[in-house]
């Protein structure tokens, strides 16, 4: 049973219960924007059926399976992305790096439709492999995406599509694989919050033949039992 409110409290003397219509306006929005964090930024480039270049960035964006590879974004209203999209179903979902981060936030703001948010952000436009949108040239890697679904449920609108390929920048690769702190992708936080990578660590996944017969605690490393 949900608490109802007509705004989130100032401070706390119980644990927080609350449901999407408790609140007015945009409280549980933000509740939810700053509980799942950090989120990736998939930097959308489309292509209007006219030819106009258009870039905004999606933080309700991740992958979402690996046979087939998907991804998916979603828009909160149709905006110039979802238009483009029901013209020519392709995207290319560009990672936005740290040194990207005022260029992505300036691509956010509410350019009319023929405007082109590459020129006004002073970002280069490169031709993708698969698909007819452009990559940002500047970002160090791109995912080429062909739209398989839209999801609409009122102002929702779920992109679903399958990555049909990659770009990785030299400079981000290192051993064999991509080095995060050399991608230092941007994490998006509530509001206009950003974070960086910070500290790294390493967890190695537990076997069942390893599990089995002790008794869960006793097999896992000393250092993370708790
Ligand atoms: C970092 C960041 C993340 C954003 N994430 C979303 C999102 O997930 N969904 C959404 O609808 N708008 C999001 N926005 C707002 C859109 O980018 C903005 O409305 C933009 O103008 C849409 O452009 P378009 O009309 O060219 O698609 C975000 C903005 C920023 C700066």
């Amino acid at each position: 049973m949900s608490q109802s409110y007509d705004g989130p409290p100032a401070t706390l003397d119980r644990p927080l219960e609350a449901g999407p219509d408790d609140w007015q306006g945009r409280a549980f929005y933000f509740l939810m924007n700053a509980l799942v964090v950090p989120r990736p930024i998939g930097w959308i480039s489309t292509l209007s059926g006219k030819g106009v270049r258009n870039l905004a960035p999606y933080s309700h964006f991740n992958l979402m399976g690996s046979n087939p590879f998907y991804c998916a974004f979603a828009s909160t209203g149709v905006k110039d992305t979802i238009t483009n999209l029901r013209e020519v179903p392709q995207f290319v979902a560009n990672i936005v790096s740290m040194k990207l981060l005022e260029q992505m936030n300036f691509s956010a703001c509410d350019f009319p439709a023929e405007e082109e948010e590459f020129g006004w952000a002073g970002l280069t436009p490169v031709p993708a492999v698969k698909v007819r949108p452009f990559r940002v040239g500047e970002a160090k890697a791109h995912l080429e995406c062909e739209v398989a679904q839209i999801v609409v449920d009122g102002n929702t609108n779920i992109v679903l599509a399958r990555i049909v390929h990659a770009h990785v920048d030299p400079s981000v690769w290192k051993n064999g694989r991509v080095d995060p702190k050399l991608l230092d992708p941007a994490c998006r936080l509530a509001g206009s919050g950003y974070a960086g990578l910070g500290e790294l660590v390493n967890v190695q996944r537990p076997e069942w033949a390893n599990v089995k017969g002790s008794r869960g605690q006793e097999a896992m490393p000393r250092e993370e039992r708790r």
